[in-house]
């Protein structure tokens, strides 16, 4: 397994948000995580990226054990974190903001050149400060920035948060794409079609548990679990 979490607890202070979760993410497999608003997606991916202190279960890449690292470690061992509310530094260009991502690893800039591939409208706009692009174009510059990282495992919080269904088809589209490169991406998404989609799993997640963890065609074939944890029909 790419990913593993095992029994992960944790907290804000005295505050705990997540209660013993677990599952797998395998190479090549897109995880959907699904759930109302304070169910705890977003504790998820900060736990995982040791943004959020873990209490106790365990947490291992590519089967080596990482709970125990700090923040600034976890991306150099090849997690990529894409934050809730695409978060790019405004001023930079997108030429600049994509440097940003190289230096994880040290990557030369030629290591750009694939990433630029997968989003060639960005190949135009290098030279422009990222707060000018359109809000899809920003959350391409956003995936982008975490892909020159060349990760073995991306989180991905609200991709698709604010945009036209038109710019979120796109970029699910292409979020699907990465699946052939081997990437393990964990995606949290609030659109249930889009989900369906683009997803091969989904977990529901209430209250800081994982309630529900099933493949997407099970999803599609009987939606109750999602009515149950999301509320929302098909
Ligand atoms: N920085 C924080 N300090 C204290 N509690 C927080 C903090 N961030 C989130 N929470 C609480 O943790 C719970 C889960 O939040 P979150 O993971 O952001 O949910 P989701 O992403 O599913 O909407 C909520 O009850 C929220 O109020
Ligand atoms: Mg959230």
């Amino acid at each position: 397994m790419m990913l593993e979490l095992r029994q992960i607890s944790s907290a804000y202070g005295a505050v705990q948000v997540l209660h013993g979760i677990s599952f797998t993410l395998a190479a090549g497999e897109i995880l959907g995580l699904m759930g109302r608003n304070g169910a705890g997606k977003t504790t998820v991916l900060k736990t995982i990226m040791g943004l959020v202190p873990q209490r106790s279960g365990s947490l291992s890449l590519a089967g080596e054990e990482i709970s125990h690292l700090p923040p600034h470690a976890i991306p150099a061992r090849g997690i990529a974190y894409v934050p809730q509310g695409r978060r790019l530094f405004s001023e930079l260009t997108v030429a600049e903001n994509l440097r940003m991502g190289l230096l994880v690893n040290n990557a030369p800039q030629s290591d750009a050149e694939p990433v630029l591939d997968v989003f060639p409208i960005l190949r135009e706009r290098l030279t422009q400060a990222s707060g000018t692009l359109s809000g899809g174009e920003q959350q391409m510059l956003a995936v982008a920035r975490a892909l020159c990282a060349k990760p073995k495992v991306l989180l991905l919080d609200e991709p698709s948060e604010g945009l036209f269904p038109a710019i979120t088809h796109r970029i699910l589209d292409t979020v699907a794409q990465l699946r052939r490169s081997g990437v393990a991406i964990l995606l949290v998404e609030q659109q249930v079609k889009s989900a369906l989609r683009v997803c091969d799993r989904i977990l529901l997640i209430e209250n800081g548990a994982i309630q529900h963890d099933a493949a997407a065609r099970e999803l599609a074939a009987d939606p109750v679990p999602l009515e149950r944890y999301i509320g929302v029909h098909r």
